[in-house]
């Protein structure tokens, strides 16, 4: 593992993503309190596409911790006319000490990563968002240690609501999937993909999943998939950068979470989604709206789930 980076879950170890959740309960219980783990840290936010969660989150997130953020569009930047990622890198590696980075293919931030040699942040490419999937698994433990009234906060006890989910994704094979392919790899959840014929996993991402002896199904019966889910949960059919691939969506809509899904699903089934939604195409207004304080409760997390990466990086 390159201790420094966090471009996906893999660079860290099952016992740090515990760690970050745990930590991360204890940042939102003590928001408001003093922390300056970042004190005198720079921290650039270089940004190819738009983005309202991770942006602010993210610098919300520094500011809370001391930091200071400075926020890049590509477009502003010579990296948008065109300047090579390896010399933008070299030439902020001298100016900042850290980077959060949503781009678009996943060797653009690998390549930035090993120009930079100082922490670098995946906050969304077209392969993976893994600051938003460990916020949906904490959003999970937080919601399931609350029902079944844990008290302890050990990882062990963690470790024991998480592997015992059954966590059904619907809808398009894209970073969102990719990512709980790769959290199922570490944490070792029950993982079904509900998604149309022809739809499939990034060939390189189930790769790296059976390395750590990750597994998951693709079931093409929406109904089926539902059976007994304690999770339910969905993204865009078309991802930032994919407008071009309008078309799939016709094969996606037979998969949009609707009643009939929940109704299949456990009795405290809990429904998750990253945002922004699209309503009436992967997720029923209606169903969206019954479950929106979880979705919400969802976006605020990334904030402490991001404090806690943040602090386990530096
Ligand atoms: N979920 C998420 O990453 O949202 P933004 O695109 O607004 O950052
Ligand atoms: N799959 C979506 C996630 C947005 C947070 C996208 O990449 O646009």
């Amino acid at each position: 593992m390159n201790s420094k980076n966090f471009l996906s879950v893999y660079d860290f170890s099952k016992d740090e993503i515990y760690d970050i959740l745990l930590r991360s309960a204890v940042l939102k219980a003590e928001r408001g309190g003093k922390n300056s783990c970042l004190e005198g840290k720079k921290i650039g936010m270089i940004f190819e596409k738009s983005s309202t969660r991770t942006r602010v989150s993210f610098e919300v997130g520094i500011v809370e911790l001391g930091g200071h953020p400075i926020f890049m569009s590509s477009k502003d930047l010579q990296l948008g006319r065109g300047e090579p990622v390896k010399d933008t890198a070299r030439v902020l590696s001298r100016y900042l000490d850290a980077v959060v980075i949503r781009t678009f293919e996943q060797e653009r931030i690998e390549t930035f990563a090993k120009y930079f040699e100082k922490p670098v942040i995946n906050g969304l490419t077209d392969l993976y968002h893994p600051a938003q999937i460990l916020t949906d698994i904490f959003t999970v433990y937080e919601i399931k240690k609350r029902d079944l009234k844990i008290e302890s906060s050990s990882q062990a006890d963690a470790e024991n609501i998480i592997k015992n989910l059954k966590i059904v994704y619907f809808g398009d094979a894209n970073n969102m999937a990719n990512s709980w392919v790769g959290l199922q790899a570490m944490l070792g959840f029950e993982l079904v993909l509900a998604m149309p014929e022809g739809f499939e996993i990034n060939s390189e991402v189930k790769k790296e999943s059976e390395k750590k002896g990750g597994k998951f199904s693709v079931i093409n019966d929406k109904i089926y998939a539902a059976k007994n889910a304690d999770i339910i949960t969905t993204d865009v059919f078309i991802s930032m950068g994919q407008d071009e691939e309008k078309e799939k969506i016709d094969k996606l809509k037979p998969f949009i979470i609707d009643d009939n899904v929940v109704r299949n699903a456990k009795e405290d089934v809990i429904f998750l989604h990253c945002l922004p939604v699209h309503r009436n195409e992967e997720v029923t207004e209606e169903v969206f709206e019954r479950f929106s304080s979880v979705v919400f409760e969802e976006a605020e997390n990334r904030l402490h789930v991001q404090k806690a990466i943040m602090e386990k990086i530096f």
